[in-house]
Order: structure tokens, then C-alpha cells, then sequence
């Protein structure tokens, strides 16, 4: 079982895409295990995003992704980091493909609307950052049958 940390960045959440990306992950048939909106904290965002410090997009990327509310959603289940990954499409915008979410609703790199897990480990590293132990949820589904074989 992966968990993957996904991030519905503030150009998202003023552009009113929340339902339109979340129902794609629903309709998918991801499992959401973890869902809230907040503002994300300088603090915060340099401890995601540790991995980038140093590069010269940092200090806008930061700025990017604290200049607004956020929806953050954690989302369990076999293969979900390649699933969403594949799902949220090449980090510029400009190339990914039509279909994925980047694809169909961004256009420049600094914009791109969503963060995805990108391993296991990042997806584990992140929620424990973003959600507290009670704000995650066990629920047993009983389509998970007619979902996964
Ligand atoms: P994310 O972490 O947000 O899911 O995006 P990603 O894995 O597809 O891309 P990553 O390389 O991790 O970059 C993180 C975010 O930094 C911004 N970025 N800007 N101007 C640039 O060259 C540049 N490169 C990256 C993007 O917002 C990217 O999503
Ligand atoms: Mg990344």
C-alpha cells in the first residue's frame, strides 16, 4: 500500500478547479484518505520542497505556493504514486500530454496547479508533514472488490 501527497496548489483553488481535479482522482477510483484546505507556511513549504533549495526557481516556488489557500488530499492505495503521477502529467505544462491535468488545465511551469508524491518514500514523507495521525482515515470499501482484482 502507497500513499501519495498531493497538493492542489493556490492557482487551483482560485481558479476553481478543486472539484474538477478532485472528482478526477474519485472518478479514478483512488481512495481519499485525507482532505483539508490551509495555508501553507514559509517553514512548511521549505521542508517540502526541501530537495530544490538552492535552485534558482526556489525562492519562487515558495512564494508560489504559499500565496494562497491549498487543498491538500492524501489518497492510499496499491500503485497510487505512478497512478497520480501519470494522472497530474509532465511538470511543464507546455508538455504534458493532453488528458492528464497539467495538460488540460496549465500553461507555464510556475503555474502548474498540482504537487504529487514522486516515490514511496516521498508519499510516506510528505503526509507525515502535511496530516496528524487523526486527520488520516482507515475506511474499509466494499467496491474496492469491482476496483482492484
Ligand atoms: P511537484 O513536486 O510540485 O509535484 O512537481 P514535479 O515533481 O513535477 O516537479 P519538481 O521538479 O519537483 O519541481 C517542483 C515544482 O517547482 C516548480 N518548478 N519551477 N521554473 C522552473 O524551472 C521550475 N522547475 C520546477 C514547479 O511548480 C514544480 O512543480
Ligand atoms: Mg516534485
Amino acid at each position: 500500500m502507497e500513499r501519495s501527497l498531493i497538493i492542489l496548489k493556490p492557482d487551483a483553488v482560485q481558479r476553481g478547479l478543486v472539484s474538477a481535479i478532485l472528482g478526477r482522482l474519485e472518478q479514478r477510483g483512488l481512495q481519499i484518505v485525507g482532505l483539508k484546505l490551509m495555508r501553507v507556511t514559509e517553514d512548511l513549504a521549505r521542508k517540502h520542497y526541501a530537495e530544490h533549495d538552492g535552485k534558482p526557481f526556489f525562492a519562487g516556488l515558495i512564494e508560489y505556493i504559499t500565496s494562497g489557500p491549498v487543498v491538500v488530499i492524501n489518497v492510499k492505495g496499491k500503485n497510487v504514486i505512478e497512478t497520480v503521477r501519470t494522472m497530474v502529467g509532465a511538470t511543464n505544462p507546455v508538455k504534458a500530454a493532453p488528458g492528464t491535468i497539467r495538460g488540460d488545465y496549465g500553461l507555464e511551469i510556475g503555474r502548474n496547479l498540482i504537487h504529487a508524491s514522486d516515490s514511496p518514500e516521498s508519499g510516506e514523507r510528505e503526509t507525515a508533514i502535511f496530516f496528524a495521525a487523526n486527520e488520516l482515515f482507515t475506511v474499509e470499501r466494499s467496491v474496492d472488490r469491482w476496483i482492484y482484482e
